[in-house]
């Protein structure tokens, strides 16, 4: 399958530019820190979907977590529609994580108590008050969207790991996230289940959801507009 690339690069704004990001990580035996990110710079266009690859240990998942306003960088900028998102509040950062920004992770973080629509409807949740028939309409029609519709009430564990991290995706696309970000979203899943996930990331990407998805997988990989691999701490191809 080929796909039109030209849509997402050229001069068209950047939703996400990182700027020689730098991380190190004290060490634990009282030496040097240790450096994670030592100059990493990226840029996304809106509705690109990028796949970051490399083996573990090379960063990618305290970039992710950098761009994702999880964890701050020593040193570098990430440029969010224009904003360095570095140096803003902490009351900002958190506006940011909870509309904009959603992150999904191998293990899928789900209430085991709540039910797939309740995960789903967990942004808009309010201690026990009730949530607006509206939302929970769209919880339906995102649980429906990723293929779910017959599993709204089902509890986590009754669910499969493929089914459990659609869940995960429902809940970023409920609350319309501009970027989604995924660590080894397919990780804890089979091959055929990790292909169907990866189909569904991309189906998004076709509907312009901007992604930002670490793999150690090169097949996965391959499934993003654009691939970047990092080697210990660098973007060592791909760069664009
Ligand atoms: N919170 C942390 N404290 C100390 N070291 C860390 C921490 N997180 C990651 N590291 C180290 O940073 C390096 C890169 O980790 P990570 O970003 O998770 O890589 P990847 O996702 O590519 O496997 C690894 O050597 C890891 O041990
Ligand atoms: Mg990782």
């Amino acid at each position: 399958m080929t796909t039109d690339h030209t849509a997402h690069t050229g001069s068209a704004p950047a939703i996400i530019e990182a700027c020689d990001l730098c991380k190190s990580y004290p060490a634990t035996d009282g030496g040097a820190p240790a450096p994670v990110l030592r100059g990493v710079s990226l840029r996304v266009s809106p509705g690109e979907f990028v796949a970051v690859a490399g083996r573990s240990g090379s960063g990618k998942s305290t970039l992710l977590n950098v761009l994702a306003s999880l964890t701050l960088p020593d040193s570098g900028t990430v440029l969010f529609d224009g904003q360095d998102i570095t140096r803003v509040s902490e009351a900002r950062r958190n506006r940011l994580r909870h509309s904009d920004f959603a992150v999904i992770f191998q293990a899928h973080h789900l209430m085991p108590y709540l039910t797939a629509l309740e995960n789903v409807l967990l942004p808009f949740m309010n201690g026990l008050a009730p949530v607006p028939a509206a939302m929970a309409e769209k919880g339906r029609s995102v649980l429906d969207r990723v293929g779910l519709s017959g599993k709204a009430a089902s509890l986590p564990g009754a669910l499969s790991g493929g089914e459990q991290q659609r869940v995960a995706i429902a809940r970023a696309l409920v609350r319309d996230a501009r970027v989604l970000f995924a660590d080894e979203p397919t990780g804890n899943l089979d091959t055929a289940t990790g292909e169907a996930i990866m189909e569904l990331l991309a189906e998004l990407g076709r509907d312009g959801l901007t992604t930002v998805m670490v793999t150690h997988n090169p097949d996965y990989a391959r499934r993003a507009h654009r691939t970047l691999i990092m080697r210990d701490g660098l973007m060592v191809d791909g760069l664009a």
